[in-house]
């Protein structure tokens, strides 16, 4: 997981708060990806447990503990997402504004990414597996936020220095 306090600043704010808003989508995905992780092992204790003799009712239950965390996490993938489109847009319309230089090649690293993006999230649509729990928590806590980083410390910074540099301000 990556704070964004512990990440570099770029020269316009909005792309700072941005930033923020998603290491905090990425870093509450992956806390509840961990819950729900530890309430699926627990309940696969559990079921070892039971004896064959206990009712239907009980292990239907059991069953329910679950359904809740695939609701949240599903719309906190559905947050992540429409956070990270308004993030680019924001982005593409201020380059296009300035006329950024290198603005289609950022724009298609954007939409590499969203395309990677919608992808994680239809992994869950279609099995909410502790494999994908497990896949998504590496998404969520390593993938994502270095990425993010590494896009921030590259393609952003050189971004917003020259919007900045040409008469662009904090929106
Ligand atoms: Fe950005
Ligand atoms: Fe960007």
């Amino acid at each position: 997981m990556i704070d964004f306090e512990c990440t570099p600043r770029v020269d316009l704010e909005f792309m700072n708060r941005e930033h923020r808003k998603a290491f905090d989508d990425a870093n509450a995905l992956k806390s509840l990806l961990d819950n729900a992780l530890e309430r699926r092992l627990d309940s696969g204790v559990k079921e070892q447990r039971k004896s064959v003799l206990e009712s239907e009712l009980e292990i239907e239950a059991d069953a329910q503990v679950t359904e809740p965390d695939s609701v949240e996490i599903d719309q906190l993938l559905q947050t992540l997402l429409l956070d990270t489109v308004t993030h680019f847009e924001l982005e593409q319309q201020c380059m296009e504004e300035y006329l950024f230089p290198a603005r289609v090649e950022h724009n298609q690293e954007h939409q590499r990414v969203l395309v990677w993006m919608a992808e994680e999230h239809s992994l869950w649509t279609a099995d909410c597996s502790v494999e994908t729990i497990i896949h998504l928590s590496d998404y969520a806590a390593d993938k994502f936020p270095n990425w993010l980083l590494s896009h921030i410390v590259t393609m952003d910074t050189v971004m917003a220095s020259y919007i900045h540099r040409h008469g662009g301000t904090s929106l």
